[in-house]
């Protein structure tokens, strides 16, 4: 599992991708694999993931407070060996900048069956708490794919 890096990509970068990093750091801890998150736009660089992303990871002992929101780059296709869209315009929006076959095998939706990651922005706190759960199942599911991969 040494040399995989894992890009979490969203629209904003800071309520979607932000807490995907944070909860698969949290599993990976003991593991030598770098996740980083970035956004397809660029409305929101250098701020802090939105409150109620910070809100809904606290709650569940995850701190995403110190994170700064980025603008994905082609560069990240050469950096990251995993690049995860949240939704299927993210993923439209980061299959566009790829210059190889090599940079799309790169590229897959974070849901397993293929669903979006509603964007929770204009919700209430149940829509924060919805993405808190699909991601953390997400995220293990990676997880052990990963071993998988490894073996
Ligand atoms: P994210 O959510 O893509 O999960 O970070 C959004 C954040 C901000 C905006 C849209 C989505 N916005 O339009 O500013």
């Amino acid at each position: 599992m040494e040399n995989t890096n894992i890009l979490m990509v969203c629209l904003g970068n800071i309520c979607r991708s932000p807490l995907a990093q944070g909860i698969l750091e949290s599993k990976v801890k003991d593991l030598q694999i770098e996740v980083d998150s970035a956004g397809t736009a660029a409305y929101h660089i250098g701020n802090s993931p939105d409150p109620r992303s910070i809100a809904v990871g606290k709650k569940y002992n995850i701190d995403i407070s110190r994170q700064k929101a980025r603008q994905f780059s082609p560069s990240d296709f050469k950096a990251f060996t995993h690049i995860f869209a949240m939704d299927r315009s993210n993923y439209e929006n980061i299959i566009a900048k790829a210059t190889s076959d090599e940079d799309l095998k790169k590229v897959r939706l974070i849901l397993n069956n293929q669903n979006d990651v509603p964007d929770p922005y204009y919700d209430g706190d149940e829509g924060f708490e919805n993405c808190f759960t699909l991601l953390d199942d997400a995220c293990h599911q990676i997880v052990n794919s990963l071993h998988n991969e490894s073996r």
